[in-house]
């Protein structure tokens, strides 16, 4: 890269303030899981779906490059290079041929490792808060194509939604839907679950051969989407991932069992676990089964959500 870098105070486009993202969690409708490729990833046929569970990350000038954090996982996530916020913000400042100087904030409500993609929506927020801070102006696709360098789930997170998911996850098309909002509730579990433990658990009860049947194709929960009926969409859900979680963490069987017990239409383990979220019929249902999970001491909290939400969207 040749060209010269001109400070940020010299760039017309780069913001004069703070710069404050929103993004949400994501769960699968439908986690189809397919065979592990040579890349070590596992090919993948899923919906993913965004709730109105945030995280916020604040951009600020700087000097250099920083990370302080609130909320969900204080003390617990690393804030050095390994964090992908800050392997964020590098890969955008080397796309765009700067230096990755920025002060960034992190108000964390999703928790970690909890098959929320938590960790992803933080690096979609960097991309989108440094792409407005710096003044790089990135199409939205372009930040899509660096996401995808980042983890299987960042592009999604990016555009948020309801959206098909296919190739290891990162190749994104959005589910045109007619609007219809579907209430759910978040059980979130004491400590998480490695995704990559979550994929070898499967491939290792697919291997001895008690893994359940794969789920397949995405058409039928599709179709319900398009229909706008909760027991219809609740039907339709479903989790490869899920045997592998319940593998790794039995307890979980009892948290689905709880909710189901509740009045919830279905309950399923979110991405790798341990998070379980049920479908309800309407806010006041969730409710109250949030309420009901609670008090059975099945999980750490239980938190009520609607989706579709946006993606990572300045505030
Ligand atoms: O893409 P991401 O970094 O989020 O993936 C974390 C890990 O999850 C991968 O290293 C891999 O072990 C597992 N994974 C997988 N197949 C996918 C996505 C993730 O096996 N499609």
């Amino acid at each position: 890269m040749t060209e010269a870098w001109r400070p940020d105070g010299d760039d017309p486009r780069a913001a004069s303030g703070p710069v404050r993202v929103r993004v949400p969690a994501k769960i699968n409708l439908r986690l189809g899981v397919g065979p592990l490729r040579a890349d070590g990833y596992h090919e993948l046929n899923t919906v993913y779906h965004a709730i109105s569970i945030h995280d916020e990350l604040t951009a600020r000038r700087g000097d250099t490059l920083s990370l302080t954090m609130e909320g969900e996982g204080t003390g617990e996530l690393a804030l050095d290079d390994s964090n992908l916020v800050i392997r964020a913000a590098r890969a955008l400042a080397a796309y765009a041929g700067r230096p990755a100087h920025a002060r960034l904030h992190l108000r964390k409500q999703i928790p970690l490792a909890g098959g929320l993609a938590g960790g992803s929506a933080d690096a979609a927020a960097t991309l989108v808060a440094c792409d407005t801070l710096w003044g790089t102006g990135l199409a939205r696709d372009e930040l899509a194509a660096i996401a995808a360098t980042l983890g299987s789930d960042v592009p999604f997170l990016i555009h948020g939604g309801t959206a098909l998911g296919t190739g290891r996850g990162e190749a994104v098309s959005p589910v045109l839907a007619r609007p219809t909002s579907w209430h759910w509730v978040v059980a979130i579990a004491d400590g998480g679950i490695s995704t990559p433990e979550a994929y070898r658990e499967l491939d290792r009860l697919r291997d001895r051969g008690t893994a359940p049947e794969p789920i397949g194709s995405t058409d039928g929960l599709l179709a319900a989407l398009r229909q706008r009926d909760p027991a219809v969409l609740a039907a339709a859900l479903g989790n490869d991932l899920q045997a592998a979680a319940l593998s790794l963490r039995p307890a979980l069987a009892d948290t689905l069992k709880a909710g189901e017990a509740a009045g919830a239409l279905a309950g399923i383990v979110s991405g790798s676990g341990p998070t379980c979220v049920f479908l309800t019929r309407d806010a006041a249902d969730a409710e109250r089964i949030a309420g009901e999970l609670a008090a059975a001491g099945v999980c750490r909290q239980a938190r009520t959500a609607h989706g579709p939400v946006a993606g990572a969207r300045i505030a």
